[in-house]
């Protein structure tokens, strides 16, 4: 039976003359010829609809990954129906069985459906080899396996009994159901989104990214695979501003777990308030939206050249590793005029060394951009820096879209901290630095808080222990994730759990404890005797 304890599942290497390696190879080859079909799946029963999409390869976009198709207005309230059928007797599951359920899943994840996971993460979503290891094995198993842990350690508190009473703490599900609102970027957060929810109890519809559609789909089949009932998670691709509309308009919403843009966020947000009146219960909302995030680098951090190359690659790493569209990624660079010089060279020297390509060939760095809207905006932020006199191209800039998204690793240098380009997300390969005068550092600080519209991530770069502490003060409220003298990117559940405030979202903290609370309805009982 299972024993409830967790570790971080460690990173395959994929060396060549590895087993591992010949899998994915393998894999890899399997799904990138052919074009692979994605049904609805709603309760038990698969369903296709006239809406007809695809899924392309990001570095060759005339190439299709998948088909799939969008459910209709009517396919997503049935789907609510049927969540509605499957909520009690999934919600009074034991909980071991549920943890059987969810600890299976984490065995297919690192076991039978790695490379699967993997490979489908590369191709569809364009990712290397090891961006998408870390995300579509490592971390969607690290979210099952601790959520299960942190379940299991949380259901132990129960409250104080006194004289004749005896008090208990039940976990109930949330009556109604979730709405799982997914992006692209990450294959575990898709996961975590529709399987942290019904985890704890609760139903879903599940909503895929377009983009992500065929990672996530292996992600929803394992899960049944795994044992959970028909029902429970309802896998809906759809259209978004539809289904916003069919859940938010149901008086069984019982919550949205949402990843993606503030604006969507907002926007559903709104809606929700518009129809707060007709809600059996009070929805909760929880949300991981933008960032722009930043990298400070303070002069007293660059003592020697080995701690100049360490903030040279973390700064590369954190802007440029999945071409800038991590949540996290650093977009906003802050250093001493008297360190620029030196540590322009060292980006500009270790950037020209980066290939940007496929996915599939290993010498590559990063590949292109998710889709061609995304390319079109990125390209307008570095058409702009071509423009404005404030803002100097230092290396890249160049795009093209003929084959795949393909966008450079771009710097830009302005002359004025407050351009858009260091205030606005990009979600792209694109790092602006203003080179700020030594002694101002003061207020650089306060320009950092006040131009953070967004709260997500944020690294400093400082050896001065006092400084560091005034400068930790200063930005307190400037990241959710925050990191002294490492880069932005990178939390590993249980260890960095990961969130933001202000316009990056609810800050609920996933690859926490704290987080799956979010999802139970507790009754607390008092039995006199
Ligand atoms: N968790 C990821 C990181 O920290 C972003 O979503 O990079």
């Amino acid at each position: 039976s299972y024993t409830y304890q967790a570790t971080n599942e460690p990173i395959l290497s994929y060396e060549k003359g590895t087993k591992e390696r010949d899998s994915l190879i393998e894999k890899l080859k399997n799904y990138n010829s052919g074009i692979h079909e994605v049904p609805i799946v709603v309760g038990d029963k698969e369903y296709t609809t006239d809406i007809v999409k695809y899924q392309v390869k990001p570095h060759d976009h005339k190439s299709r990954l998948a088909k799939f198709y969008y459910a209709d207005k009517a396919l997503l309230n049935k789907a609510i129906d049927v969540s509605q059928c499957a909520l009690r007797g999934w919600d009074l599951t034991p909980f071991e069985e549920k943890a059987n359920i969810f600890a299976k899943a984490v065995d297919l994840i690192r076991g039978k459906y790695r490379f699967d996971l993997v490979a489908s993460t590369m191709l569809g979503q364009g990712k290397t080899i090891v961006q998408a290891e870390i995300d579509a094995a490592c971390e969607l198993a690290d979210f099952f396996s601790f959520n299960v842990k942190w379940a299991n350690e949380a259901r132990q508190w129960q409250p104080i009994s006194a004289g004749k009473a005896v008090n208990r703490l039940e976990w109930r599900a949330m009556e109604g159901f979730w709405a799982s609102i997914s992006p692209f970027n990450f294959t575990a957060i898709g996961g975590h989104l529709a399987g942290a929810p019904a985890f704890m109890g609760n139903v879903v519809l599940w909503k895929p990214s377009d983009t992500a559609i065929l990672s996530n789909y292996i992600v929803f089949k394992l899960l049944r695979e795994a044992g959970l009932p028909p029902g429970v998670i309802n896998f809906v691709p759809s259209d978004g501003p539809v289904f916003g509309d069919v859940i938010t308009r149901s008086p069984f919403l019982a919550g949205v777990n949402f990843t993606g843009s503030s604006r969507t966020f907002e926007a559903i947000w709104r809606n929700v308030g518009d129809n707060i009146s007709t809600y059996k219960s009070f929805p909760r909302l929880i949300g991981e939206c933008g960032g722009k995030n930043y990298h400070l680098i303070h002069r007293s951090a660059v003592q020697s050249q080995e701690c100049l190359e360490h903030i040279v690659n973390s700064t590369i790493r954190s802007a440029f590793e999945y071409s800038g569209q991590k949540c996290s990624a650093c977009s906003r660079c802050y250093v001493p005029k008297s360190l620029w010089p030196r540590f322009r060279d060292g980006l500009v020297d270790v950037v020209s060394g980066l290939r940007l390509g496929s996915p599939l060939d290993v010498g590559n760095f990063l590949s292109a951009v998710i889709d061609g809207n995304s390319y079109k905006k990125i390209r307008n932020y570095i058409d702009q820096a071509k423009k404005d006199g404030n803002l100097k191209i230092v290396c890249g800039g160049g795009y093209d879209e003929s084959i795949g998204y393909y966008i450079q690793p771009t710097i830009i240098e302005t002359t004025d901290p407050k351009n858009l380009l260091m205030y606005e997300e990009i979600f792209g390969p694109v790092l602006t630095v203003y080179a700020y005068e030594d002694d101002e550092y003061d207020d650089i600080l306060k320009l950092i808080d006040s131009t953070s519209q967004y709260a997500l991530t944020g690294a400093v770069f400082i050896a001065d222990q006092e400084i560091l502490l005034k400068s930790q003060r200063a930005l307190r409220y400037s990241a959710g994730n925050f990191y002294i003298n490492d880069k932005s990117t990178g939390s590993i559940v249980a260890q960095q759990p990961f969130g933001g405030s202000r316009k990056s979202g609810t800050n609920d903290k996933a690859g926490s404890p704290q987080y799956i609370m979010r999802f139970v309805n507790p009754q607390s009982i008092k039995s006199q005797s």
